[in-house]
């Protein structure tokens, strides 16, 4: 049975737990497949995602992570990854050779990147399967690399779990529409709307502690500079930023 895709959409619920069951090559060429049909910045398909199944490996990659346990228990891990290492070849067969030396590149990937894992994660979903995605691959990203074997102009953007959810899906409601949708101009949010979302969040019981509401959860998460490490390892991985 097919779903319509905006029923697909709104049916999204990241998915923690998982059942052992594993992800057959078939349906990962699927929804790599599907990766591959999201638009891309001036068709240069500047992206790619290195599957692990490997059990060591999705340890260990759970481990770099941030000791999350639905890395390793996921039977299939995405790796989605900035990659102008590919350019480069292809530069080299045109008799040229790649600038990436801008901020702008870096982004152009990332952005690819990130469209690309969003295609997947919804080919998965409409196949049944769950996903969660892991930023925590950016926590320590050249240990990644490393794991991975990526060459130079290669990094990892975010990961993404993918299997057989094992619990029931359980969704979390967004702000309301008017937060996020601006007419013509700009409009600042108001905080009625923020207290309410915080009060529809504490009543999903998601929370384990229900003092603690999105608005403290949130500010907690932000008050602090996030990955300060990261423009240093983009450097190191061959893109200058400039
Ligand atoms: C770029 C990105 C990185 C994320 N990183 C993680 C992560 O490292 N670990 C995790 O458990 N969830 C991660 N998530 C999932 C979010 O926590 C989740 O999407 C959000 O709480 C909303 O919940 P929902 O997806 O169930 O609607 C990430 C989501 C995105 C978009």
């Amino acid at each position: 049975m097919t779903i319509p895709a905006l029923e697909q959409i709104h049916r999204h619920a990241s998915v923690r737990h998982y059942t052992p069951e594993p992800v057959s090559d078939d349906l990962l060429e699927r929804i790599v497949r599907a990766a591959q049909a999201a638009s891309t910045s001036s068709n240069l398909q500047s992206w790619s995602v290195v599957a692990v199944r490997n059990e060591a490996t999705r340890q260990h990659l759970a481990e770099l992570c941030g000791g999350q346990r639905h890395v390793a228990a996921a039977p299939l891990f995405l790796a989605f990854c900035a990659d102008r290492a590919r350019l480069d070849r292809a530069c080299q067969l045109a008799g040229l050779s790649q600038d990436a030396s801008t901020l702008e590149s870096f982004l152009v990937s990332a952005l690819d990147a990130v469209i690309a894992a969003q295609n997947a994660a919804l080919a998965a979903e409409s196949l049944g399967l769950g996903i969660c995605y892991i930023g925590g691959i950016r926590n320590r990203p050249l240990e990644v690399i490393d794991l991975l074997k990526l060459p130079a102009k290669v990094f990892p953007i975010v990961g993404m779990t993918i299997g057989w959810p094992a619990r029931p899906l359980r969704q979390r409601p967004r702000l309301p529409l008017h937060s996020v949708l601006h007419h013509e101009t700009y409009h600042p949010i108001r905080d009625e709307d923020l207290l309410a979302y915080d009060q529809t969040m504490r009543a999903t019981g998601i929370y384990k502690d229900p003092e603690k509401g999105w608005l403290a959860r949130s500010a907690q998460r932000v008050q602090n500079p996030e990955r300060p490490h990261l423009a240093e390892a983009i450097r190191q991985q061959g893109f200058a930023l400039k």
